[in-house]
């Protein structure tokens, strides 16, 4: 059957031609002669208006169409003489996919996010999550091309692993045990030979291990994958299960890899300016006045790039009263993220923090103080990637690793890296969800993935 979407029928201007299309009811008005119904089917944010003649349909048909319901629509496409629409459909057939009766939650406009949580299978159907999901699936799009266009390939990263990349321990076990009767060892530890993979395996922290042992040999590489982190933080910027974007590149330094990251930044807001104009326009209206200001000024900035030290300096200068008393060797806060952010009014990159407070993998400084990391801090939302140069020299990489008495053994491919034709090379992890914030003015995390999963909160 040749049917058009709402998206395709609001630019049309072929009209009197027949047309047919589909989709879910946002309202139903009647007036003495007339029935408006306005009908979404996601393509746009905006509905078209079908027009049914009071007298052409049984009563009990036209009283039955109520919001949530979902129809077909056969009708003339025509200039639109009422206000708020350029066409409009005179309908002439309609039939019924499925009805809503009055228990339909989104009756009404309004509906707070928090409440639209609760209905994760049904809130798609309004603007907002709508919109939203539009623009992440624009913003998943925008990725793959960026890096496409850039000579980067796509490696699928495994989603169970034997090892833990972040060294943090905040890890989904993956098991076949029967947790009640679990096979013991003499000494009454868990046998995990006879587990299904014949060892302990858990959900992945990070693909970058992985990506590591592709850029050593692809040269540029990402990984765009699911990430999960038993961390137990309840806050409106973390999920135990989120998508990361991972690109590793070799040859490149910590230098390089900013540029990478920036540009990249830079690439995604414009796209998202570019091709998500009428969703963006709706957040902006909606919720927050400033989005498209704020993504027009990072558009066009250019990211102020300083160290750990120079930050912290910063910070004990403003003679402010954090929470958190900023000290070298202590890791930012959220408060102090947003003080440097809004020192220098745009995009921040720190670099070189203590080696105390980052992962095992990262270079080391000569000062014997620092490694080659790098934070990206964003308005709004603080930090949106987190990235750095890697330890590629076997002495040193196994030194750190034995200093943080992390497992050795299970690292051997890790290291072998460094053992076989090893080379300089950088990466970052760009948190998804981080972005699509940023990119909406969207306050909660839990609004911008479509069915959260976070401490106590695993429903649909
Ligand atoms: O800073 P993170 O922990 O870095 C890594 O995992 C490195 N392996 C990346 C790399 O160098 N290849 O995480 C990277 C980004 C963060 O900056 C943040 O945007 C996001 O991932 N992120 C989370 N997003 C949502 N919920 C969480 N619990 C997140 N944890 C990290
Ligand atoms: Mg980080």
């Amino acid at each position: 059957m040749k049917r058009t979407n709402v998206k395709e029928l609001l630019k049309s201007t072929e009209y009197d031609k027949e047309v047919t299309v589909q989709g879910w009811v946002r309202t139903k008005r009647d007036s003495k002669q007339v029935v408006f119904i306005a009908l979404n089917d996601g393509s746009i944010i905006h509905n078209i208006q079908a027009v049914a003649a009071i007298d052409a349909f049984p009563e009990e048909l036209l009283k039955s169409i109520t919001t949530g319901a979902c129809v077909q629509v056969k009708g003339m496409l025509v200039k639109s003489p009422g206000q708020g629409q350029s066409v409009e459909i005179q309908a002439k057939e309609i039939s019924i996919y499925g009805l809503a009766d009055e228990t339909f939650p989104l009756q009404k406009k309004g509906h707070t996010l928090e409440f639209l949580r609760e209905i994760a299978h049904l809130r798609p159907r309004t603007n907002t999550i709508g919109a939203i999901m539009r623009i992440r699936h624009a913003m998943a799009y925008g990725i793959h091309k960026y890096f496409n266009d850039n000579g980067f390939y796509y490696l699928h990263a495994p989603v169970i692993t034997g090892s833990d990349a972040e060294g943090a321990g905040e890890m989904f076990r993956v098991t076949t045990l029967d947790l009640n009767n679990p096979p013991k060892n003499e000494d009454g530890s868990i046998n995990y030979n006879e587990d299904f993979f014949g060892k302990e395996t858990n959900l992945t922290v990070s693909g970058q291990l992985e990506a590591e042992t592709a850029a050593m040999a692809l040269s540029k590489v990402y990984t765009f994958g699911p990430t999960f982190r038993a961390e137990n933080s309840n806050t409106p910027r973390h999920l135990a299960e989120f998508w990361m974007i991972e690109p590793e590149m070799a040859f490149y330094d910590i230098n390089d890899n900013m540029d990478v990251a920036e540009d990249m930044l830079k690439y995604l807001v414009k796209y998202a300016l570019d091709n998500c104009l009428d969703d963006l326009t709706f957040l902006n209206n909606m919720y927050d006045k400033e989005l498209l200001n704020r993504l027009n000024m990072v558009k066009d900035s250019t990211f102020k790039r300083i160290t750990y030290t120079e930050g912290v300096d910063i910070l004990i200068a403003a003679n402010k009263k954090f929470e958190f008393k900023p000290e070298w060797g202590k890791d930012l806060q959220k408060e102090h993220e947003n003080h440097l952010v809004d020192h220098f009014k745009c995009p921040v990159i720190i670099t070189d923090y203590p080696r105390g407070i980052k992962a095992f993998y990262m270079k080391q400084n000569e000062d014997g103080k620092t490694v080659r990391a790098m934070d990206v801090l964003f308005p709004y939302v603080g930090e949106i990637i987190g990235g750095s140069q890697r330890e590629e020299n076997y002495d040193k990489l196994i030194a750190r690793i034995r200093e943080m008495g992390l497992p050795e053994k299970e690292m051997w491919w890790y290291l072998e890296l460094r053992k076989f034709g090893t080379a300089p090379h950088s990466g970052f992890g760009l948190g998804l969800e981080r972005l699509i914030l940023f990119v909406t003015g969207m306050t909660n995390i839990r609004d911008v993935i479509p069915f959260p999963r976070t401490p106590k909160n695993a429903e649909f």
